[in-house]
């Protein structure tokens, strides 16, 4: 029996349970081919989502946008420069407030500790739309994706290259979730947060799947299923580019390191992608790139987010 998820919050993937990651994932499966049939799916008539952006967006904007009219429902797209948050009102109380109005808040920020305090404020359900530390819609999304690709999760080998960052997190929680060998493969000084390493290790083991971080891309990409990566500064990061393209230049994705893995991996990317650093043109415009399905599944997934939490 699928447990009720209305009234919670989606911040991190560790928050869920194996079942219930399975259900956003069956019910989000079941709502794209819906949508495929043209076959309307309106259960949140009525319905409004805040979506609060401090960051820019291309698809996390547009497809919680397009997912909630489809839906039925409607979304406000509020920047966080033309909220009072700009002039000093506090998140809690923004919370509040939004909370009388609204049936569900999506926030894109920088520290991750401002979404814990808006889900702590707020009475309705907060989604972590991205924060400096995690980005769960995103890998909802790629575990929908590979699932259709593969037809399965569990024992599938993922190879993450280059920054340890919020999507290296978000990717380690998924893949520990739903029992998927991981391995991230970056420069010193880049690794992913060692508490998030550790627990991931913990709920992997439940499953018998391997979390390793190593320096060596090659011995990262030898045996996957999938190669992921993301772009080497992040949102306000802008800074450190230049430092950084150097340091990560062994951990790109081109045709010479693509010829080291299995003919059979997919490359996936959460975009935007800065082609020529992290990723060449020839590997995320080639055969074995999957990243546009990765790209429209963002809209299936936070379907079925908001269906289940509104
Ligand atoms: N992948 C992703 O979150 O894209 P946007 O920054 O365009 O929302
Ligand atoms: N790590 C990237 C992901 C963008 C979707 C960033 O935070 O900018």
């Amino acid at each position: 029996m699928a447990v009720s998820l209305k009234g919670r919050d989606f911040i991190s993937l560790n928050d869920f349970t194996w079942e219930e990651i399975d259900q956003f994932l069956k019910t989000a499966l079941m709502i794209k081919l819906r949508l495929k049939a043209g076959e309307p799916f309106q259960p949140l008539t009525g319905k409004t989502l805040g979506m609060v952006f401090t960051k820019p967006s291309t698809r996390t904007r547009i497809a919680f946008e397009v997912a909630m009219y489809q839906l039925g429902g409607h979304a406000l797209f509020l920047s966080a420069q033309e909220l009072q948050l700009r002039r000093g009102e506090t998140i809690e109380d923004t919370g509040r407030v939004l909370s009388r109005y609204l049936d569900g808040i999506m926030i894109r920020t920088f520290a991750h500790q401002d979404v814990l305090d808006l889900a702590a404020a707020a009475s309705i359900p907060v989604i972590n739309g991205l924060t400096d530390l995690l980005h769960p819609t995103q890998v909802l999304a790629d575990l929908l994706t590979i699932y259709e690709k593969k037809g399965h999760l569990i024992g599938l080998k993922m190879a993450y290259l280059g920054d340890g960052n919020n999507m290296t997190h978000s990717l380690l929680y998924g893949a520990a979730k739903t029992g998927i060998h991981f391995t991230a493969a970056t420069p010193k000084g880049y690794e992913p947060d060692s508490g998030i390493v550790a627990r991931a290790k913990e709920e992997a083991s439940k499953w018998g799947a391997q979390i390793r971080v190593t320096e060596d891309p090659y011995e990262a990409v030898k045996d996957a299923d999938i190669i992921y990566t993301d772009v080497w500064a992040s949102m306000g990061q802008e800074e450190e580019h230049a430092k950084r393209l150097k340091e990560m230049q062994p951990y790109q994705i081109n045709a010479e390191l693509m010829a080291k893995a299995p003919g059979h991996a997919l490359f996936m990317h959460c975009l935007p992608a800065h082609r020529g650093e992290e990723v060449t043109d020839e590997v995320i415009d080639g055969p074995q790139s999957i990243v546009f399905d990765q790209a429209e599944n963002r809209l299936h997934a936070h379907k079925a987010i908001l269906t289940l939490l509104l």
